[in-house]
């Protein structure tokens, strides 16, 4: 079925069946269709219906967007953002309301959602397949983000990423990320976690050391800027902030 006929019939409410490269079963977290339906039956955008409804942590989104503008990551209007996982668009939306980017792309293995995204905020869905941005040049862009992501595919698929991240972003940029550090995980956290945490799902949560991070970005030209925590799940994630070297 061509991809424009798939999209008008998601539309009109027949279901969309997810991509099938999924590469750890996190496709299937937030299904395209019925997450939409909910959304519309609760008045709400579908970004706030997935922090209220969905994950329980009203404005938590806002949240982590709200801190990284005082951090000053939108006071230096990026031309270029590159954001993986976007899913739903929930951080998307929210950081053009930020800035305004010449060009945005997305690496997003869930079809339904990359058109979406495409159609509702313009931005470029470029290929995506296993954990490389390989249709992006070196030192091309200004921000590359990624939330809540990292903590629901394999340590190599993340790790791989960061290569790519670092290899993308062009001198004077920043990358953004949030991981499951050892900040997130006191015995308490692991403690509910192991009891609260739901059945899990293939590789969520999965965790990622700090230092793992900090070091390995350091290798790549890149500095930790600033760090703070996020809410995810019944726990927290913690989002890194990095600097490229001009
Ligand atoms: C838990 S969701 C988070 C979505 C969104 N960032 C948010 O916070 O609402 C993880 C997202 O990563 C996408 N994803 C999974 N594996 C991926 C990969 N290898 N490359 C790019 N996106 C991937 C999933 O389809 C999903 O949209």
């Amino acid at each position: 079925m061509k991809s424009g006929v798939k999209r008008l019939l998601g539309r009109a409410g027949f279901d969309i069946v997810p991509s099938t490269n999924n590469l750890g079963g996190v496709d299937d977290f937030i299904p395209f269709e019925a997450t939409m339906r909910a959304a519309r039956a609760s008045g709400l955008s579908v970004g706030d219906h997935i922090d209220e409804v969905m994950n329980g942590t009203p404005g938590a989104t806002q949240h982590t967007i709200d801190e990284l503008r005082d951090l000053g990551v939108f006071a230096a209007n990026p031309d270029t953002v590159l954001e993986i996982g976007p899913g739903s668009g929930r951080y998307l939306e929210k950081t053009l309301k930020e800035c305004s980017p010449d060009r945005y792309e997305i690496y997003e293995t869930a079809a339904p959602w990359a058109n979406y995204l495409v159609d509702t905020f313009g931005v470029v869905a470029q290929p995506t397949a296993g954990c490389s941005l390989a249709p992006t040049p070196d030192g091309t862009i200004d921000l590359v983000q990624a939330h809540k992501v990292f903590n629901t595919v394999t340590f190599l698929c993340a790790s791989r990423y960061f290569f790519e991240m670092a290899r993308v972003t062009r001198p004077g940029g920043r990358i953004v990320f949030d991981v499951m550090t050892e900040t997130c995980l006191d015995p308490a956290a692991v403690r509910t976690w192991a009891t609260q945490g739901g059945a899990g799902h293939d590789s969520y949560p999965a965790a990622m050391p700090r230092r793992t991070c900090v070091d390995l970005f350091a290798t790549l030209g890149c500095t930790l800027e600033a760090s703070f925590l996020a809410p995810m799940g019944v726990a927290s994630t913690e989002v890194l902030v990095f600097g490229k070297g001009a």
